[in-house]
């Protein structure tokens, strides 16, 4: 099984990033993202209509840190604070050192390498840092996007599943992609 040692929230960075815990400052950048029907596009969870629904999702965070099932990070920009997006691990399974991965950025910071630059660092952190063995994400095969950000660190597709998950009046697939720490 593994064992977390976070005395404190682990703040990460890389060139232009600082990952930093999510707090209820970030509440409205958090709301934009959950209420957008673009950034929600291919995640199977209802839009939010009420700002009340982002500081719950806040709360949650904290709770499900408390209990080992997940690690959240805020994305902002190094030079300016901005927050960009989140990013972290979720459904962590301890006992069998794995984790998925999940992350979403507001659309005007789609596209300029954001993504792939922080989720390098959380894969390092993910696998060399903290312990996990292997990491996954689950993606709709139409998401390229997010697919060539996970190609980019270095997972592989391991599995796909017809007509998976019913979102948006459609049955759509999903695929499972991986990084393994040999
Ligand atoms: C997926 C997401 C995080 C990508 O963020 P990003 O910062 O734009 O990603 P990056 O710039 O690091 O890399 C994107 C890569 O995908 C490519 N890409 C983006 N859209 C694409 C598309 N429609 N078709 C093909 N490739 C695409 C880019 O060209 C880039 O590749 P490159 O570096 O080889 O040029 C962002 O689009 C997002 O937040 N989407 C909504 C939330 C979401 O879907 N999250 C993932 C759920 S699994």
């Amino acid at each position: 099984m593994l064992t977390l040692d976070l005395p404190t929230f682990p703040v990460l960075e890389t060139d232009r990033l600082r990952l930093r815990q999510t707090t209820l400052d970030d509440v409205q950048p958090i709301f934009s993202m959950r209420s957008s029907a673009i950034v929600m596009q291919y995640i199977p969870i209802p839009l939010a209509t009420d700002v009340k629904e982002a500081e719950d999702y806040i709360h949650s965070l904290d709770e499900r840190m408390k209990n080992n099932e997940c690690l959240n990070w805020s994305i902002t920009l190094k030079e300016t604070g901005e927050m960009i997006g989140t990013m972290g691990f979720y459904r962590m399974q301890l006992q069998h050192y794995r984790t998925e991965v999940g992350y979403m950025l507001l659309p005007a910071f789609y596209g300029k390498g954001y993504a792939s630059e922080a989720l390098q660092r959380l894969v390092d952190f993910g696998l060399n840092d903290l312990g996990f063995h292997s990491l996954e994400a689950v993606i709709y095969p139409e998401n390229k996007g997010s697919i060539r950000v996970v190609e980019k660190c270095g997972f592989v597709r391991e599995a796909y599943f017809k007509d998976k998950e019913y979102h948006n009046g459609k049955f759509v697939d999903t695929a499972i992609y991986s990084k393994v720490n040999h």
